[in-house]
């Protein structure tokens, strides 16, 4: 039997998505149409025999239950659910906590675990076949990342023959090495004798040291992970498909993209069909209106009740349900909120994601809800507070 866990995280987080997530939490932001969690949650449920899928985070629970019921309609076999953390419990507290219910029966054999903001293949097959090749506790996903950007990862030292982990180091101060924790893992029950072996350490450090709080927070990674390391019981698995981090607005269209690329393989159906003036890939909700001679596309998502004017043009984009895009308006590399409008010839862009990001440097453009951007205005790479009326260009700016 196999469960899968998703780390859907709480409120207090996702900063660097504001304003998008003051009106929708980060697992709900739609990324190629779906929201966010829905993707791991997915290739979750493709895995054969599974039987339960439980998202861990510290979310009211009637923020999480329309997708929890909605997921649970579209995935009757397999049992979902939402486990709320009384407050933060780091990435192993939550699994702590709700250990009972994670191993209740069928009592799986293993879990998968995943974070939430991430963009991948989720190749749990690959990472199965690599697990039951050892004897191991866990096998993590290792991806491949451009050395200047790899200390923000955990980053993993593996030996080139067996794929042991012999070092792991949570977001390092300096290189140790360019593949990194994928946030995607595979693990036998037995981790959690390994958890509660972190926990006892961190208890007994707290009496002896009073800086320590003694609360049930725990971090999987370097709590439970990097002990790990060099013991013979943590495997990596690497992968060469797709993979990024959602952690900003520019990433999100980035993920976009790459969700909507693999829809083009895995499930076309979900997407418009490319003629006319629709450039694949696209995701359109039924529920929207697009002119036919708009032009949309590559990597646009057109959410509900969405309306599109005549010779509008948007590509590289997120569009929010209940937004207007009047005739001849542009969108481009940005992401529109909610109920927002753009007027006639007004234009909203900015630049795709850059490959390193520099500090304080806004690339694609975000409005939130309730933006209103007057005619024949142009944004360019902008930050705008939910419910602005833009009267006039803006360039490089927060607009509070
Ligand atoms: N339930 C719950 N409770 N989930 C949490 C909590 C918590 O207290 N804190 C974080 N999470 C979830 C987040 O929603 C996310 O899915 C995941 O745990 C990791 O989030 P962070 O703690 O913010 O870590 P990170 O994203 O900076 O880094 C992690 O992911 C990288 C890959 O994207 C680490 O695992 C890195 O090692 C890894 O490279
Ligand atoms: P994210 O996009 O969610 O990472 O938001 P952020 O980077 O703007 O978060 P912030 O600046 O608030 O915090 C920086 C880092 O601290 C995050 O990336 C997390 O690793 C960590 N962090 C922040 N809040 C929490 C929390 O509530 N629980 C845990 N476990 N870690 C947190």
């Amino acid at each position: 039997v196999t469960k899968g866990v998703i780390l859907v995280g709480g409120p207090s987080k996702g900063t660097r998505m504001r304003p998008l997530t003051l009106d929708c939490p980060k697992p709900l932001l739609p990324i190629g149409g779906k929201p966010m969690v829905w993707h791991p949650l997915n290739a979750l449920a493709q895995v054969p025999g599974l039987t339960d899928i439980i998202m861990i985070g510290f979310y009211e629970d009637s923020v999480m239950a329309p997708f929890v019921r909605e997921s649970q309609r579209e995935f009757p076999n397999i049992r979902i659910s939402y486990m709320r953390e009384y407050r933060s419990l780091g990435t192993a507290g939550g699994l702590y906590h709700f250990r009972d219910l994670i191993l209740r029966t069928p009592l799986p054999q293993h879990i998968f675990i995943c974070n939430i903001d991430i963009c991948s293949s989720f190749p749990f097959t690959e990472l199965l076949a690599k697990h039951s090749a050892h004897r191991g506790v866990g096998t993590i996903l290792g991806v491949n990342v451009p050395k200047d950007t790899a200390t923000r990862y955990g980053c993993i030292v593996s030996d080139p023959e067996t794929k042991q982990m012999l070092h792991y180091v949570e977001k390092p101060e300096s290189w140790i090495s360019n593949t990194v924790n994928g946030g995607v893992y595979l693990f036998d029950k037995s981790v959690f004798d390994e958890i509660r072996v972190a926990m006892d350490k961190k208890t007994e450090c707290a009496a002896h040291n009073p800086l320590i709080e003694l609360d049930e927070t725990l971090q999987l990674e370097q709590d439970v992970i990097a002990p790990l390391a060099g013991t013979g019981k943590m495997y990596v698995c690497e992968t060469r498909d797709f993979w990024r981090q959602i952690k900003t607005a520019a990433s999100a269209v980035t993920a976009s993209g790459l969700y909507l690329k693999q829809f083009q393989r895995s499930r076309p159906e979900l997407l418009a069909r490319a003629g006319g003036a629709i450039i694949e890939p696209v995701y359109i909700d039924g529920s929207a209106h697009i002119d036919g001679s708009a032009k949309i596309g590559p990597n646009a998502t057109i959410g509900p009740n969405v309306v599109v004017g005549e010779g509008a043009r948007i590509a590289n984009a997120i569009v929010l349900d209940n937004s207007v895009i009047d005739k001849h308006a542009v969108v481009l590399n940005s992401i529109v909120g909610s109920n927002s409008r753009l007027g006639q010839w007004a234009r909203v862009d900015g630049e795709p994601e850059p490959v390193s990001d520099v500090k304080g440097q806004i690339s694609v453009s975000v409005l939130a809800s309730d933006v209103h951007v007057a005619p024949e205005t142009h944004i360019r790479s902008c930050i705008v507070l939910p419910n602005k009326n833009l009267p006039k260009n803006a360039y490089n700016q927060v607009l509070l």
